[in-house]
């Protein structure tokens, strides 16, 4: 009789399935991240009838025999619920959709539980059932943070739970709206041989409550904890199978928090919500310009203001560059929440285009506020700032810089110049200094703010000191 196989080599990091173990996996090029779980045959795990597989597991409850137009299929509506915080709403596409199933990932003690025990707050607050299953906290932790954030007015439901046979009983008895299900790595199914927080396990709790969802029409929040080693699986792995993958990202010792939509199927994926955590839990900054230009510096060389958009919204930054005599015979370079190879080249158009001696200097660019940026409309500020330091005259501080620099020292484009001018004519800059190709395609004249064309670095860097 042909030997039936019973497991399968997944990899921790992506979830790649293999036949055999490999040192390397293929596809996230990660070492050493296989390991062992057992596969199920779809159909086949005893009454649950979930597939080993998330998407033919997802596929199945969606089956319907005969093929369908796409006009005789019923729209859904779209209805969309409020998670009564606006930054969060944006991050989803509009709100929550329900019968959908989304992930939250981030580091341990990032502010995961923190940000869902706000957002069923607001949500039983608004009347809907709400049920929070905790496997990490004990109902007496989960209180002690509940008495952090204030009030809690709404009929708000708590489980502690850690056995996916006994969550999916209780959400199918009380059918409550919003579920959240915090963490899924303490989630554990019996007829999955592994231990918690394993592959399989991790996969097949989040099979079961992707078809709790859909069939249901329950919207269901998952944490997922990513690991930068270790036993337990990350939320990668997770993504393929989750209608929305957020990232809650953050520095430690830095208060904001930035939450990020890498997987939308109800919207864009490029939208960020921007958090502060405080005493009392995480306030949504609605202005995140302001909150990132609180501490810049007046009147110092260096430090210039640029712009980049997350998403749809214009984020004004402070960049600091430091341009110093090295004194050693290599130069030091680095670069903090930007990519080093991209200061590398702006260096070398500096000292290419505009005449600049760096090949001797020690140089330090940094984004303050620890955030993490990565957009070629930041070229421009960094070669102000770098030339700013250089020279050890200070640009203005009224003054807003964006624009892409290319290898022949020319300025080019960027898009959405509009908004982002708008954006510094907001926080009261009187000066912008921009490509000159965008001037033509801005509507309208902004009053009090002075918009300068450059189509060179030269040009630009002339601006300082004058
Ligand atoms: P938490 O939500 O438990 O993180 P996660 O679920 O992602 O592991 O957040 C824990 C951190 O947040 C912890 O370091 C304490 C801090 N915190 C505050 O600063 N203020 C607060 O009101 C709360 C509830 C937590
Ligand atoms: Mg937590």
């Amino acid at each position: 009789m042909a030997k039936v196989r019973s497991t399968a080599f997944f990899c921790k990091e992506c979830g790649y399935e293999s036949a055999k173990w490999m040192g390397q996996c293929p596809v996230c090029r990660e070492w050493n991240t296989f390991v062992e779980a057992p596969v199920q045959k779809a159909g086949g795990a005893g009454n649950r009838g979930v597939s080993g597989r998330g998407l033919a597991g997802a596929g199945r409850f969606l089956t319907d025999a005969s093929p369908k137009k796409l006009s005789e299929i019923p729209s859904s509506g779209g209805e969309r619920v409020s998670t009564g915080m606006a930054e969060l709403d944006r991050v989803l596409g509009g709100g929550l959709v329900s019968g959908s199933l989304a992930l939250v990932g981030g580091d341990p003690g990032i502010g995961k539980s923190t940000l869902l025990l706000q957002v069923c707050r607001n949500l039983s607050e608004a009347g809907h059932q709400v049920l929070y299953i905790s496997g990490e906290e004990s109902l007496s932790q989960i209180k002690l943070r509940a008495d952090r954030l204030g009030e809690f007015s709404g009929e708000l439901t708590f489980l502690c739970e850690t056995s996916l046979d006994m969550v999916s009983d209780t959400i199918v008895q009380e059918k409550p709206e919003v579920v959240v299900i915090d963490s899924i790595q303490t989630m554990y199914r019996e007829d999955v041989g592994s231990a918690p927080g394993s592959v399989g396990q991790v996969r097949e709790s989040t099979a079961t409550l992707l078809q709790l969802a859909k069939r249901n029409n329950i919207s269901i929040f998952i944490v997922g904890h990513v690991t930068k080693e270790g036993t337990v699986a990350g939320p990668r792995m997770l993504e393929h199978m989750v209608d929305t993958v957020l990232y809650f990202e953050g520095e430690k010792n830095v208060p904001y928090r930035i939450l990020r939509s890498v997987k939308n199927r109800f919207g864009s994926t490029n939208e960020i919500g921007v958090f502060e955590m405080q005493e009392d839990g995480l306030r949504e900054v609605a202005n995140p310009s302001e909150y990132m230009l609180s501490g810049k510096p007046e009147g110092a060389s260096g430090s210039v203001t640029a712009c980049s958009m997350e998403g749809t919204r214009p984020m004004l930054l402070e960049i600091q560059a430091l341009v110093c005599r090295t004194n050693f015979g290599m130069p030091r370079r680095t670069a903090a929440g930007t990519d080093y190879n991209r200061v590398n080249l702006l260096l070398a158009v500096l000292e290419k285009r505009a005449g600049f001696r760096l090949s001797d200097c020690d140089v330090y660019v940094n984004i303050a506020g620890g955030i993490r940026v990565n957009e070629p409309s930041l070229d421009l500020g960094i070669v102000m700032a770098l030339a700013s330091s250089h020279r050890d005259i200070p640009v203005d501080d009224k003054m807003m810089v964006f624009g892409e620099v290319g290898l022949s020292g020319e300025v080019r484009a960027v898009s959405m110049a509009e908004k982002r001018v708008q954006e510094a004519a907001k926080l009261g800059f009187t000066a912008c200094v921009l490509p000159k190709v965008c001037l033509p395609g801005l509507r309208q004249e902004v009053p009090g703010l002075k918009l300068i064309g450059v189509s060179s670095v030269q040009e630009a860097v002339d601006l300082i000191g004058r």
